[in-house]
């Protein structure tokens, strides 16, 4: 819990200093999840830890990287083969998924001894965190061996089980629970999953499958870091660096970005990301070979190209810096745990170039909580470039509802969606013939956001998800690779549909830049750049007076007094009721919107935009069928699997 707040409050914080900056929303935030903020980096994981090839992504569960999880994905096999590596084991070990990281309702993977034995098995937790195993064995226990860093489990699950205490797996945000059990465990009815209190970590189980296009012959990197500054004995600190390109940098094409942190010695370390290691020439040259990326006292870094020209170079605290007009970059960080964001083989994103702002903004959250001092740091991005352009400009576009008030969600919901529209009439006018692919997409709420789906509309039926997430969190925001492109033509439309929870919320939460405001976005990115930089709308305001009217009317309340007063004020003084929250629902999936179809001038596009109608959807995309094959969950066993672990390495 203490964990949990402290990501709040940091939160809020993030939010409130991007928007004062920015005036746009923050791109990056990737909370890391470290209670403790030092990291030895030999505690992360060691440049020869190779043994399993096979399984490329990795994610430490606990900040001193005791458990780690190593994993691939089959599409084709519609299954995920999981590694579980722990330093020690005690008396065994615990992951699970649930919807949001909850200990209660959480789908099992357990290794546990009785004293003598080991067994291995699928289990769940009910919602007073009980444990019982499942009729149906769906993990299969592959490998468990000793090896000289500690002990390792292997084994793999089909996506979906059929198993209804089995969580499915899909894309979008996982939350894994995970523990080390310090006792025996003589049965598992005596295991309460609550009372363990397992840790939590967020990821995206499912990865797109492609492999990432290659770099050009002639890449280059340029970094952005922080020029190894002195991280302030406080809590929170925003760093600001203004980053100056070359004098008259002809245009070029960022193609990569990846984000780290460097550090001045003690241990030297080789990056195993293999990007890296092609360039290495360019890399020793920017880096000096004795730094090393390691976990730091780094929240999360954006970076910014600023629209503004006649600035100069700054280092320090970005309160006591400009706001300014800015474009964000893709960025993002958790290096080197987050995989590189890569523009597609025919896009990149200019840099430099006639008429192009010369300076980016490097931003990093050093989040200090033990007040640690002296603690240097130059985290950074490194942007990977290339003088030959590719056909293609990439440009990003937010997608959703405008930040405003007018939108509101009532409290003590356990589910409500709100919905903004990019129409038919903006694709229409904004729009090339040929349209265009978003290759990437960056969900965003606030603290109610539960899920987040952008779906394309054509001619009246739902073709294609461009993104969806059943169990987003505003803590795991990271730009999310796409595993298929997505085609927008002029005239297609685009849903992106939020989902809230104000369960423990008395008052309405309404739009707005606050944290406990409310926002519903999806920045998408995409090539070739349009001039359409925001696709949003929000509900006509008149309508919205008339839902006051009738409701103020029906609560046998007097509404004229509300006519002077802001629209802040007008939700707060709605008595809620399921009457007052579900014809506000109605009124926003019926009553005509305002169309933000703007131009990056900030500019609308010339049209009429009011009082348009809702787009009509006619029919829905089915979801995927979950093939229930009993073939595939590789063994119908009623009990646990014994282990007995080989000694290895
Ligand atoms: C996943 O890892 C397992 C175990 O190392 C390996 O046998 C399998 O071939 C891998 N599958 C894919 C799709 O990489
Ligand atoms: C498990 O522990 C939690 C928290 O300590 C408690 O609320 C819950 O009632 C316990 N469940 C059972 C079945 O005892
Ligand atoms: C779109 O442009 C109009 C006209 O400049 C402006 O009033 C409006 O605030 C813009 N919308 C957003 C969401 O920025």
């Amino acid at each position: 819990m203490r964990l949990l707040n402290k990501d709040l409050r940091l939160q809020d914080v993030t939010l409130i200093y991007a928007i004062l900056l920015a005036a746009l929303v923050v791109l990056l935030v990737a909370p890391y999840h470290a209670s403790s903020p030092s990291l030895s980096p030999a505690s992360s994981s060691s440049p020869d830890d190779t043994s399993r090839p096979s399984l490329p992504y990795h994610v430490p569960l606990d900040p001193a990287g005791q458990l780690e999880l190593y994993w691939n994905i089959s599409y084709a096999k519609q299954e995920v083969y999981m590694e579980l590596r722990a330093k020690e084991l005690h008396h065994g070990l615990l992951l699970g998924m649930s919807d949001r990281g909850e200990p209660t309702d959480a789908d099992l993977v357990l290794l546990w001894n009785d004293g003598h034995k080991s067994y291995f098995g699928d289990a769940w937790s009910d919602d007073e965190g009980r444990v019982t195993l499942d009729s149906q064995q769906d993990y299969e226990l592959l490998d468990a061996r000793n090896t000289p860093e500690g002990f390792s489990l292997l084994f793999k699950r089909p996506f979906s089980t059929c198993d209804p205490h089995d969580y499915v797996i899909e894309e979008g945000t996982v939350h894994l629970i995970f523990s080390v059990l310090d006792q025996p465990i003589h049965s598992l009815r005596q295991l309460n999953v609550s009372r363990l209190q397992p840790g939590v970590q967020r990821v995206l189980l499912l990865r797109p499958d492609a492999p990432s296009p290659s770099l050009p012959s002639d890449v280059r990197t340029l970094e952005v870091l922080a020029p190894d500054i002195v991280i302030p004995q406080q809590e929170t600190t925003y760093w600001c660096y203004t980053y100056q390109l070359p004098p008259n940098m002809p245009k070029n094409h960022i193609v990569m970005v990846t984000a780290g942190r460097l550090r001045t010695p003690p241990s030297v370390r080789i990056i195993r990301d293999r990007f890296v290691m092609n360039s290495q020439q360019e890399y020793r040259f920017l880096v000096p070979k004795r730094w090393v990326w390691e976990e730091a006292i780094v929240h999360h870094m954006e970076v910014f190209k600023l629209a503004s020209h006649g600035l100069r170079s700054y280092s320090g605290s970005c309160t006591q810096d400009e706001a300014e007009e800015s474009e964000l970059l893709p960025t993002r960080c958790r290096w080197p745990s987050e995989r590189p964001f890569y523009y597609p083989s025919d896009a990149g994103l200019p840099l430099g170039g006639e008429g192009s702002s010369r300076f980016l903004r490097l931003e990093v959250h050093y989040h200090n909580p033990l007040l640690i001092s002296g603690r240097r740091d130059s985290s950074g991005i490194r942007l990977w470039f290339t003088p030959s352009l590719r056909r293609f400009d990439a440009g990003i576009m937010e997608l959703g509802l405008v930040y405003t008030p007018v939108m509101a969600v009532p409290p003590h919901q356990h589910t409500f969606h709100l919905t903004g529209y990019c129409t038919a009439e903006c694709t229409r006018t904004a729009l090339p013939p040929g349209g265009i692919h978003i290759f990437a997409s960056q969900l965003h709420t606030h603290l109610a956001g539960r899920g987040v789906r952008t779906v394309l509309v054509r001619g009246g039926r739902e073709v294609e998800v461009v993104q969806e997430d059943k169990h987003f969190s505003t803590h795991y925001q990271i730009i999310r690779i796409l595993r298929k492109m997505v085609t927008v033509l002029p005239g297609d439309v685009l849903l992106t549909k939020c989902t809230y929870n104000t369960e423990d919320r008395v008052k309405a939460t309404v739009g707005g830049f606050g944290i406990m405001e409310e926002m519903c976005v999806n920045y998408v990115h995409y090539y070739p750049r349009t001039q359409l930089e925001l696709c949003k709308s929000h509900v006509d305001p008149d309508y919205l007076q008339r839902y006051f009217r009738i409701i103020n009317r029906f609560h046998g309340e007097d509404s004229c007094s509300f006519s002077q007063t802001t629209v802040e004020d007008q939700f707060s003084a709605v008595t809620w009721d399921s009457f007052s929250a579900e014809v506000l629902d109605s009124l926003y999936t019926t009553s005509p919107i305002s169309m933000h179809c703007n131009q990056s001038t900030a500019e609308l596009f010339p049209g009429n935009w009011e009082k348009q109608k809702i787009p009509g959807v006619l029919a829905e995309l089915q979801p995927a069928a979950r093939p229930c094959d009993p073939s595939r969950a590789p063994a119908q066993r009623n009990g646990p699997t014994e282990v007995r672990p080989r000694r290895s390495g």
